[in-house]
């Protein structure tokens, strides 16, 4: 089992041997796992050509990891525990035993559907325990799994499907999510009819049992395909550098990426900083709010907590149904020790006001954690203050899809911390801040563009298809490092301050969602010529999405143009890139060159306008004052 640190002078020891001996550190950290074959060489890295390598030659199935190994010493212990939309409906548990079973069998039904090594299967399914199960099942054939969002729309899930070209896709019949029925099943079936020629077949798992369309040349169920397998498949041999998923995310540029993590690596990487971040201890019950659907939800609801040995709670709902206790309510019914979730919750929930928090038992706590953007000091006060007794520690926890597992944050209770500080870089993790020239800022108390300078076991291998586009994305900016697209500051202990994107990404309720996605949804409308999309700060959401729009001719209904502006965005991406607040305007301020002054119609979207800066060098001057008069 991997060794947790327990004190923070034994961190900084453990730190700087992982910076002197990375592979000596790693390779001691992946002794700890079952390998079939072990490897030959610990890491090979290029970023120049992007070419990074983990446990070179190594052999494994991620699932005997997570899984197998676990059945001698805690094959009765809960390894899912599933708490249902309704509070009423009785929780569904999975020992390990029990999951190790099902996910057999239903790898079994996948390979009995065509399904081998390396096809991809695509997943648009709400957060029942069939998910982590049918995602386990790909790894254990040596199936990549393409978790999409189940909020997305038929149109982004068709994109998806048809870039890496998935032979199956998985889903549910139907979704009660707070107190929506959603149609899932519906929506792929849209999304095929978008011409999805790769898929072969859609494997509907029955979670509500309403009626539905049923095409029996693709469709099938669930319970037919894998009730009757046999609760034994054996795990495929995989390479550590095999491919594990892939999961798409927005970039500041085109469409989404399909981001590429691998066995080995991503194994590793997640179990230590579960252990390690959350201080994980045997009987602890631990819950992240997160959905699968997002890398949060990959990393530490399914394959860290499980790699660990860990109880892992799956939560179907929302936050505020059926009131905005229901957090509360779950973490003193299922006596959860752990808890995970996103700050847009914390200060949503804050706003309902305390009458939600208060008469619970919160005495199970032990650790909270934070994920997903920058967590504010109120926000931050509030959590420990009212849920965390005014004692627990926060474990603020940076990361992206990209890097796989969590790269700063603090080890609860072992780091000291600071509100809206991520503090401190995960053992074999080398942050550095660089200058716009690239220029490494030395010293403390500096502020620049976040930068990882070495590998780490679960970084980004490539993106789906177009290698070009990641090595150009992460690894050019400034040549020999991992570029994350974040700026921070690092302060006069060394400790680091997430500050946000520097790119054109948004990240709304903690979701990324990139402006020229947003602008190429809006321009689908017909009236629209042009379009430009920037984030401004929102109270809860942390970012919204603020829309500048140029119509054709004459707007006579403005409210019924914005209103079917909202509707493309839905259609084509989701709600969740709906944009809060639109500006119908004449014109855009430009440069010389013809690009959009984006500066001026952020400083605009956050009510700044007395900060404009010098905008006498622009092309069209004039706009400028009609943005202004005309801001929302
Ligand atoms: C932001 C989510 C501040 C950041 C795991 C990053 C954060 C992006 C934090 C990745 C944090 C994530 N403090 N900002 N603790 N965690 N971010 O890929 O801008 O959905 O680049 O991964 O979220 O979002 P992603």
């Amino acid at each position: 089992m991997t060794k947790v640190i327990k004190s923070f002078d034994e961190y900084k020891e453990v730190y700087q041997r992982s910076v002197e001996d990375p592979e000596g550190f790693w390779a001691e950290q992946a002794e700890t796992f079952t390998w079939q074959k072990k490897w030959d060489k610990v890491v090979e890295w290029d970023f120049h050509n992007l070419d990074v390598k983990w446990f070179v030659n190594g052999k494994m199935n991620i699932t005997e990891n997570c899984l197998d190994r676990h059945l001698a010493d805690r094959g009765d212990q809960t390894a899912i525990l599933w708490e249902a939309n309704d509070p009423k409906a009785p929780n569904k548990t999975y020992t390990y035993r029990q999951l190790y079973e099902a996910v057999n069998r239903t790898a079994n039904a996948l390979k009995a559907n065509g399904i081998q090594k390396g096809d991809r299967v695509c997943f648009y399914m709400p957060m029942v325990p069939e998910l982590a199960i049918a995602v386990l099942a790909c790894a254990r054939i040596g199936a990549v799994h393409s978790v999409v969002f189940a909020g997305f729309s038929a149109s982004a899930l068709a994109d998806r499907i048809k870039d890496s070209e998935c032979k199956m896709v998985i889903c549910s019949d139907f979704n009660d999510r707070g107190a929506k029925h959603i149609p899932v099943k519906a929506v792929v079936d849209e999304a095929i009819a978008l011409g999805c020629d790769s898929v072969k077949t859609v494997l509907v798992h029955q979670s509500t049992g309403d009626p539905l369309a049923f095409n029996s040349a693709i469709d099938k169920w669930w319970h037919e395909e894998v009730d009757h397998q046999s609760a034994e498949c054996p795990a495929e041999q995989m390479d550590a550098e095999d491919m594990l998923f892939i999961l798409y995310t927005s970039g500041s540029t085109g469409k989404p990426k399909g981001v590429v993590h691998t066995c080995g690596g991503y194994m590793v990487y997640t179990a230590y900083s579960f252990k390690n971040v959350f201080q994980y201890d045997d009987g602890d019950i631990y819950w992240c709010t997160a959905d699968i659907g997002w890398i949060t939800g990959h990393s530490y609801i399914v394959y860290g907590p499980l790699l660990a040995g860990a109880t892992t709670v799956m939560f179907e709902g929302v936050p505020t149904y059926p009131d905005a206790a229901r957090f509360w309510q779950t973490i003193e019914k299922l006596k959860v020790t752990h808890f995970y979730t996103a700050p847009t919750a914390i200060r949503a929930l804050m706003a309902m006001g305390d009458q939600y928090t208060e008469g619970h038992d919160f005495s199970s706590l032990k650790v909270l954690g934070s994920v997903g953007e920058p967590i504010n000091e109120e926000a931050w006060h509030w959590y420990q203050d009212k849920i965390g007794g005014g004692k627990l520690p926060i474990a603020d926890t940076w990361w992206q899809t990209e890097t796989g597992g969590i790269l700063i944050t603090p080890l609860a209770g072992v780091t000291p911390t600071i509100p809206s500080y991520a503090t401190f870089p995960m053992p074999g993790v080398q942050p550095c801040l660089v200058d716009t020239n690239g220029v490494e800022l030395e010293g403390d108390n500096v502020e620049g563009m976040l930068c990882i300078k070495y590998p780490w076991p679960s970084i980004i291998r490539t993106t789906y298809g177009d290698h070009e586009r990641c090595k150009q994305t992460y690894f050019s900016t400034f040549p020999g490092k991992y570029f994350t697209g974040d700026g921070a500051r690092r302060d006069h202990d060394g400790m680091y301050r997430i500050i946000g994107r520097v790119d054109d990404v948004i990240n709304v309720s903690g979701h990324r969602i990139g402006t020229a996605e947003v602008e190429n949804a809006i321009n689908q409308h017909p009236q629209v010529v042009e379009s430009a999309v920037v984030g401004y700060p929102h109270d809860i959401k942390g970012q919204g999405i603020y829309a500048y729009v140029i119509a054709t001719g004459v707007i006579s209904d403005e409210q019924q143009f914005i209103k079917e502006v909202l509707a493309v965005v839905t259609k084509v991406i989701g709600p969740i890139a709906k944009p809060d607040k639109i500006q119908v305007v004449t014109g855009l301020p430009k440069t010389r060159s013809g690009k959009i002054m984006r500066r001026i119609l952020r400083k605009v979207a956050a009510g700044e306008t007395d900060s404009l800066g010098d905008t006498s060098t622009l092309l069209n001057p004039e706009i400028v004052e009609e943005i202004k008069t005309g801001a929302k």
